[in-house]
């Protein structure tokens, strides 16, 4: 690749996405599961570019959404909404309402309040509304406890003994339809030991409710497969999907997975430059032209990202590798090995797919970076950089006269 006439023509900071290679982690995962029936729902908080998003669709992808902004991103890339879900634990009485309209696969129910609610909004259009429910299979997912969501002291879910009445309650429900269960026990598992021990649990309660006549037909074990930031070893996508389907015997479900991280972390790069080394008594600091406000991951959760200058070369000496925000907590990496950099020398900050652009904000009034893609070995600008006064477009009304 070659980075600097990247730069020559779309100016540095931007992210660069590797879309062939979505697309064959997309068909390797859904191949790990081929024994049974399966629905990939790309989880999109992970990256919702319009365009990445499209060619999931063309793939035949379903959605995990969990705004209703993320529905309507779903839909405005042509996806059916009987290929759409939507889960979050946070879910307005209007968003349930849309939701009920746009006619979408089902609603993840993360609570007896929300089932009730959801079922005055579809009595009141006259309707029924699908639902599955996200169970807390109080199982310990053994992750960054930011990302960790699958015990019973998380707000994530309802408890087996809540969800079996729920199921009980809806199943008797003029306008409910239970057609789903749901658990989601954390992210970045490189063991997914505990997503098999999730399934163990969720199944059985599956077998009980089919012993009181409740089928459900989507056994959904949402998300969490761990990539190697760090050059780890990445679950063996094989014995993910053997550890699931071996608790599934006798079950007619469709397996819905909600992998976010796992399509897209390692297609995407933040592409940044130099701006100025600077030297202090106790370190050296490599200041470059994104930050925190681009990448909040390492901020954030302490998260560990590759750093490569591919054209600067010299002995390696440690480093922290920052931005330009007014805050300590805005850097990229601390004490990392690298060569003495100068201006304008082209960084590498890898893995950065997943969580990256959709978690950016413009705080200190930064415009958000544009993005690109990588596909049939063309590359192309998915989203623009914005503009000052993109920014301040929805303030400016209101200004006082002078
Ligand atoms: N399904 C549900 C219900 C979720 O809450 C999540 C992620 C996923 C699926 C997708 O999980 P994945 O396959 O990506 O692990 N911002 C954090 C990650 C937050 C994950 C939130 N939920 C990070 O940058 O590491």
């Amino acid at each position: 690749m070659d980075y600097i006439k990247l730069k020559e023509e779309f100016k540095t900071p931007f992210y660069l996405y590797d879309f062939d290679l979505i697309k064959s982690r997309f068909l390797e995962l859904k191949s790990a599961f081929k024994a049974r029936k399966s629905q990939i729902f790309y989880a999109m908080k992970a990256n919702s570019n319009l365009s990445l998003l499209q060619m999931l669709a063309r793939l035949d992808s379903g959605f995990d959404c969990v705004s209703i902004g993320e529905v309507k991103r779903a839909l405005r890339v042509g996806a059916k909404p009987y290929k759409i879900i939507f889960s979050g634990v946070g879910k307005s009485e209007e968003e349930l309402e849309q939701a009920l309209k746009f006619d979408i696969l089902y609603i993840n129910l993360e609570s007896e309040e929300e089932m009730l609610l959801l079922e005055s909004v579809a009595k009141r259009l006259e309707l029924k509304a699908r639902i599955s429910i996200r169970v807390n299979p109080n199982v310990d997912a053994k992750t960054h406890p930011y990302i960790s969501t699958g015990l019973n002291e998380n707000k994530f879910g309802v408890e087996l003994d809540v969800a079996r009445k729920m199921y009980l309650y809806a199943a008797k429900s003029e306008f409910l339809e239970p057609v789903g269960v749901h658990f989601h026990i954390g992210s970045q598992l490189l063991d997914i030991s505990p997503i098999h021990e999730a399934a163990l649990i969720v199944a059985k309660l599956l077998r009980e409710l089919k012993a009181l006549k409740i089928e459900l037909k989507f056994f959904d074990v949402g998300g969490g497969l761990g990539v190697g930031y760090e050059g780890e070893e990445e679950p063996c996508l094989y014995d993910y999907a053997q550890g699931i389907l071996e608790n599934l015997s006798g079950l007619d479900v469709t397996i819905g997975l909600e992998p976010g991280r796992f399509l897209v972390a390692q297609s995407g790069m933040l592409v940044c430059s130099v701006l100025y080394e600077k030297i202090t008594p106790k370190k050296r600091f490599m200041v470059v032209d994104a930050a925190m406000n681009d990448l909040i991951r390492p901020s954030l959760y302490n998260a560990y990202h590759e750093i490569v200058l591919p054209y600067t070369k010299g002995e390696l000496s440690s480093c922290d590798v920052v931005g330009g925000i007014c805050e300590s907590g805005d850097f990229f990496a601390k004490d990392r090995r690298l060569a003495k950099s100068k201006s304008g020398d082209i960084v590498l900050i890898k893995e950065a797919g997943a969580y990256g652009f959709t978690m950016s904000s413009n705080y200190n009034t930064r415009p958000r970076i544009c993005e690109l893609a990588l596909e049939n070995g063309i590359i192309k600008m998915v989203r623009k950089r914005e503009k000052f006064e993109d920014l301040i477009a929805l303030e400016e009304e209101f200004l006082k006269d002078s």
